[in-house]
């Protein structure tokens, strides 16, 4: 067996931390009948209920929300409307909406895009200034509470201190955080995943297995503990993933693709190492530009990103090929069992239908200037990305060009 074939050498080691996640997760069938008890638990007295395009109307899961929010007589606001990669604009009537009708609680039901949206009025309607400017790099200390019932696992918000909102004048896409945006509460109930079209639920397992990745890739040494907790989520998706695709209604696959979701992106597997995040970030303009599935832009991304920096630190890309893909160590060429893990990852996500290049994606190679110009340039930013390797506006645009 190969144990830690990378950390051998000096450097920093385990980063202090406090890890502090509160969240009441109810996980299970049926839990989402408990929404108003959990709302009444948790101090709501008046809600905002915040849904997306259509789907938890169609499902009848809005009416099984209201049903229960009317029966702990809890009065309720209904704002439906929030697209995937959520916009600016609705957050501004959200958080107009909470203001004028005294509004305290906010449930989201649906997807990151919803609960991320929720999120972010949750922090505006208490804040006297811009809501953007927790997307600008001020942090949140103060939300009204949040409350959320997953219908997707992917972004990973519901156990997340982040939220991530595209600004509409200039589409740009930027993440806040704080603890105080961290769900009250979570309804984790894997049965409202099945009515998942299959590209959807191949982007979320891409984004869980790309918040992994994010993690892994790190320069701290000597962290044993979260990376085992990492492989073994990201074994958990390669076992689970191909068997939801083949079956929709596979309860037990959807139920521990869920809570890997969760695991994947609360921090407790990415405590006290540094992160990556620059596929995250790379992507982010894809999304943005283009609207397509933040885990299919993922999908394109992540091969790019690791084949560019891989030699910052080959052993690690080698631990992850034999520990995570069963590849065989080749001592002396260990760049080779490397590459061969970053092969298997792509080739993982296309068996589930995730698009292998631009084209797929729909992304156009005579936009890549503008695409860095967005990443590196706009938003405050000063030129370059800085995570597992600080990445200069020439390296963005040799990863995007790697992706055509
Ligand atoms: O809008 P509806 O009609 O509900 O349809 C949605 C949407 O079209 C559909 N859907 C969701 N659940 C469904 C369903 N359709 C049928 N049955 C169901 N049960 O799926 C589509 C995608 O939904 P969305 O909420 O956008 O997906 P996801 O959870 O992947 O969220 C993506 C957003 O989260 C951000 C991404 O950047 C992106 O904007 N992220 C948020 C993070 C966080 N807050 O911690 C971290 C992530 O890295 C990510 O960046
Ligand atoms: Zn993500």
């Amino acid at each position: 067996m190969i144990r830690s074939l990378c950390n051998i050498s000096g450097g920093d080691y385990i980063d202090n931390f406090t890890f502090y996640s509160p969240t009441c997760f109810v996980f299970g069938k049926d839990t989402e009948s408990q929404c108003g008890s959990l709302i009444r638990r948790f101090g709501g007295s008046k809600v905002l209920v915040h849904y997306g395009g259509g789907s938890v109307v169609r499902s009848g899961l809005l009416d099984r929300v209201k049903k229960s929010l009317e029966e702990e007589e809890i009065p309720y606001f209904l704002l439906g409307g929030v697209k995937p990669n959520p916009r600016s604009g609705l957050v501004y009537e959200g958080i107009s909406l909470c203001r004028k009708e005294g509004i305290d609680f906010i449930l989201a039901v649906g997807g990151g895009s919803v609960i991320d949206s929720s999120k972010a009025i949750a922090a505006g309607t208490v804040y006297d200034g811009d809501f953007w400017d927790f997307y600008s790099g001020k942090r949140i200390e103060k939300a009204l509470p949040v409350g959320t019932i997953l219908t997707i696992s992917a972004a990973g918000s519901e156990g997340s201190p982040d939220s991530v909102i595209t600004l509409e004048d200039g589409m740009l896409k930027r993440g806040a955080s704080g603890d105080a945006i961290r769900p009250k509460f979570s309804i984790l109930n894997p049965a409202l995943t099945q009515t998942l079209p299959p590209h959807q639920t191949a982007a979320g397992i891409t984004d869980i297995m790309a918040h992994l990745y994010e993690r892994y890739l790190t320069n701290t040494k000597e962290v044993e503990v979260t990376d085992r907790l990492i492989e073994a989520l990201l074994l958990t998706m390669i076992h689970e993933g191909p068997r939801v695709i083949a079956n929709p209604d596979n309860y037990e696959a959807r139920a521990n693709i869920m809570w890997a979701g969760m695991m994947a992106h609360n921090n407790s597997c990415g405590v006290g190492r540094s992160q990556d995040w620059n596929s995250h970030n790379i992507e982010h303009e894809l999304s943005a530009l283009y609207d397509c599935a933040h885990g299919a832009g993922l999908a394109v991304t992540m091969p790019a990103v690791f084949s560019y920096v891989m030699e910052h630190d080959v052993m690690r890309f080698a631990q992850a090929a034999v520990r995570v893909w069963g590849c065989q160590m080749d001592f002396a060429h260990p760049e080779v069992t490397a590459k061969a893990g970053i092969e298997a990852l792509r080739n993982f996500l296309i068996s589930i239908g995730m698009p292998r290049n631009f084209e797929e994606l729909g992304a156009r190679e005579e936009d890549i200037p503008e695409l860095v110009h967005m990443l590196c340039r706009s938003g405050g930013r000063d030129g370059s990305i800085s995570g597992f390797v600080t990445l200069d506006e020439k390296d963005c645009e040799k990863i995007y060009r790697l992706m055509v």
